[in-house]
């Protein structure tokens, strides 16, 4: 992936767009895949081949799991059960992939060996509390730095009790983490959630079968369907995206806004819910105060939403939103550093930020190293007046691999691409 991306004003959205896997639902189903009862043969289809997705793949690899690679889109695992996971000989390294740490660290608490896991920079300064204090009221024994960052060292108990968690913000990582733990306790556990949070794992566990087919991803075609609205002319259509209804806030809001939107055959398979989503540009967006309580909903869409409200008239508000700040960048920070830069008024709140409708200029912003900052710059390109150079795009490929090829067919106009090595 390289390291700048600068984009040219003036290009228009059309066609069929390919969107890889859902990351969330891939993590799940590697690992659940792993977890089934030992030696069989667990197909998935569609797999997210990105780098946050081969961190969790890497780490039960590590840990004694065989993954045969059957095509382009489809992995073999043969799966250990429960209890065939085998102590690593390193410490586990998910790189950029909070959902992975937090995954795994819920699946380690039920071992009978002890482990250290870790990531990035970016990782090791993202909270872990809030799985750390559910897992340790499980039996765990988990240590880490200031009691809340990784690296982490998990000694597992595999008698864990069960809990009645209420969880103090709406996290479908925390909550995984407790469900993958609760598997090896001998009573049910309950985790109770403010407001409602993804819930796949709940779902693929219900619906595990030999063969897993994974939707799209609706928050890597968020970029697009954002991308399509705020420019005239644009026309496209996405196959086979994830529509569970804890995933597509995004949708509501952009519909809110008068977004020209249609979700066309709805079905369902494995439990998720999928369609295929045409798109076309919207004359204007109307700004909006984004309820509450889509904003969980739509929690990883908030960055690209930013720059639906920049093209919107009138002042967009989001709130409730302090989650922002504690993802792969303080997303809130990230967000207003780099609409500014292009010549959007912006406030900032703890817990939020308005954004006031105008127009793009060019100009220079960072992604701070974070895939949706990256992503949500490049798609600014389409409305801007003139080039805007995107730094530290390289993490793009952590859950969206295929995005500058894919946005280049659509009609994104990608100048240049720099690799610094
Ligand atoms: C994810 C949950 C969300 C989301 C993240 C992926 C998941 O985080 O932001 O990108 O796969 O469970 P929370 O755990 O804060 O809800």
């Amino acid at each position: 992936m390289p390291t700048s991306l600068t984009i040219l004003p003036g290009g228009t959205l059309e066609g069929h767009i390919a969107i890889p896997g859902d990351k969330s639902i891939t993590h799940r189903a590697l690992i659940l895949g792993a977890l089934q009862k030992p030696h069989q043969n667990i197909i998935l289809q569609n797999w997210l081949q990105s780098l946050d997705c081969y961190a969790t793949r890497h780490a039960l690899q590590a840990m004694g799991v065989q993954f045969e690679d059957i095509n382009a889109t489809c992995v073999m695992i043969n799966s250990v059960g429960l209890y065939g996971l085998q102590q690593p000989s390193i410490i586990l390294d998910v790189g950029n992939s909070g959902t992975s740490i937090r995954l795994l660290t819920g699946v380690l608490a039920g071992q009978r060996f002890s482990s250290i896991i870790t990531g990035d920079a970016s990782v090791c300064k993202r909270p872990m509390r809030r799985i750390i204090t559910p897992l340790t009221a499980m039996g765990a024994k988990i240590t880490a730095v200031n009691d809340e960052y990784a690296p982490l060292k998990v000694t597992g108990d595999q008698k864990l009790r069960a809990i009645q968690y209420n969880m103090p913000m709406a996290s479908a990582q925390v909550k995984s983490a407790i469900l993958l733990a609760s598997l090896y306790a001998s009573e049910p556990s309950t985790v109770h959630s403010p407001s409602q949070c993804r819930d796949h794992t709940e779902i693929l566990i219900k619906h595990f079968s030999k063969e897993v087919d994974i939707p799209g991803d609706i928050s890597a075609a968020a970029f697009f369907i954002v991308g399509a609205s705020i420019t005239s002319g644009s026309d496209i259509i996405l196959e086979n995206i994830g529509i569970n209804p804890t995933r597509t806030g995004i949708i509501q809001i952009l519909l809110q806004m008068g977004a020209n939107i249609e979700i066309n055959l709805p079905r369902q398979l494995n439990g998720e819910w999928r369609a295929d989503i045409r798109i076309r540009g919207a004359l204007r967006l109307k700004s909006l105060a984004i309820p509450e309580d889509l904003v969980a909903n739509a929690i990883d869409e908030l960055p690209i939403l930013c720059l639906a409200a920049a093209c919107a008239d009138g002042v967009t508000v989001i709130r409730g939103a302090a989650e922002l700040r504690h993802k792969e960048s303080d997303r809130i920070a990230m967000m207003a550093a780099g609409l500014t830069s292009l010549g959007i008024r912006v406030e900032i709140f703890n817990d939020g930020l308005a954004v006031h409708g105008g127009k793009i200029c060019g100009g220079d912003v960072s992604s701070g190293g974070d895939h949706r900052i990256a992503m949500t710059f490049a798609m600014a390109g389409l409305v801007a007046q003139g080039p805007i150079m995107i730094q530290d795009t390289q993490n793009i490929a952590t859950s969206f691999p295929s995005f500058v090829q894919v946005s280049r067919q659509a009609g994104l106009l990608i100048a240049e691409e720099n690799s610094y090595a």
